[in-house]
């Protein structure tokens, strides 16, 4: 079951640190914490608190019980009710407790304290997990971008970016899977903000399109740039980008600094007159946007396991943008595409 060599991992570097148990909740929707699917397996649940340690428990809204007793591996399943940090409180009296201080709102953190619990943030320990991925989550992702790619060969160009947005869904949908993120679909112009929000627009030079599905909760991301009827500088600039996009991809292997990766696509732009405003990668997993940042400002050194992406772009501005973004894991001697 999902979440069981997680962890088993977890609490062992909980006991390296003389943590108790590790307590990770979930909001409402959407605010959800990726870790409590990551360390519980279950999926979709509001409300709901899970405490990872020697006696591995989680509370769950009452309708979701009988759910979480057949999703989970984590055999204690309780619901939720009123006065919980109390009980909460004398389960964990005086006891370290992590918990994920990038997520847990202030107003619970001091409700916690209240009652007695004191409280570690374990986020840097749960991202030290999270950044590796093992063979399952690689596999994830890999399916994820293999049917990515082959929905994007099929995009109906004549259609407005709002309507591909809606078909490049409906293909993740009829194989099982969901968007990763919101899709960006843009023509032209539109192309030169990277993180634009489709519009009715439709026809044009160039098409931006970047759009991945997750599977099982593993996202791919992944960008195309189409040249519709394209400039002699469109062409130029796709070419430029390409370029950089496979030496930088060339470079990736374990123990290779992230901030390389960045500085040499920066140097190579710059010779050529360009510049990309963003950075060449990140992490995906069970978010879109996660550890290794590939970036100048990033101090990772890159090791087997880490999927993230390589994604240099160039912005003309009011003319156009080209971006190209495949998925990369670094293998045990070097890399391989997703
Ligand atoms: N899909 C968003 C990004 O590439 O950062
Ligand atoms: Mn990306
Ligand atoms: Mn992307």
């Amino acid at each position: 079951m999902y979440g069981k060599i997680q962890t088993k991992k977890l609490l062992k570097k909980l006991e390296e640190k003389d943590i108790s148990y590790l307590l990770v909740m979930n909001l409402d929707l959407p605010q959800l914490d990726p870790n409590f699917y990551y360390f519980t397996g279950l999926d979709g649940y509001e409300h709901s608190i899970a405490l990872l340690g020697e006696k591995s428990r989680v509370y769950v809204p009452s309708f979701e019980v009988p759910r979480a007793k057949r999703e989970s591996s984590i055999r204690d399943i309780r619901k939720t009710k009123a006065g919980l940090t109390k009980e909460l409180g004398k389960f964990l009296n005086n006891k370290k407790v992590g918990i994920n201080g990038e997520f847990m709102p202030v107003n619970f953190q001091k409700k916690l304290k209240r009652n007695k619990i004191k409280l570690v943030d374990a986020s840097k320990i749960i991202e030290e997990l999270r950044v590796i991925k093992n063979k399952e989550e690689v596999e994830r992702i890999k399916k994820a971008a293999s049917l990515s790619k082959k929905v994007l060969k099929k995009v109906d160009i004549s259609k407005s970016e709002t309507q591909i947005v809606a078909d490049l869904i409906y293909e993740y949908a009829r194989h099982g899977m969901k968007p990763g993120y919101d899709p960006i679909v843009a023509f032209d112009g539109d192309s030169t903000v990277p993180h634009f929000i489709p519009t009715n627009k439709r026809g044009g030079k160039t098409l931006l399109i970047d759009a991945a599905a997750a599977y099982k909760n593993y996202t791919a991301d992944i960008t195309r740039t189409f040249l519709l009827k394209p400039t002699k500088e469109m062409k130029k600039v796709y070419e430029i980008v390409k370029e950089v996009h496979d030496l930088a991809i060339d470079m990736v292997e374990p123990g290779v600094k992230a901030s390389e990766i960045d500085n040499f696509m920066q140097d190579f732009l710059k010779k050529k007159g360009y510049s990309c405003p963003h950075s060449i990668g990140h992490g995906i997993g069970l978010l879109v946007h996660e550890r290794p940042y590939i970036s100048i400002k990033s101090d990772e050194i890159l090791k087997e396991g880490m999927t993230f992406t390589i994604e240099p772009g160039v912005y003309i501005t009011g003319k156009f943008g080209i971006r190209i973004e495949d998925d990369i894991l670094v293998t045990k001697s070097g890399h391989k595409i997703l």
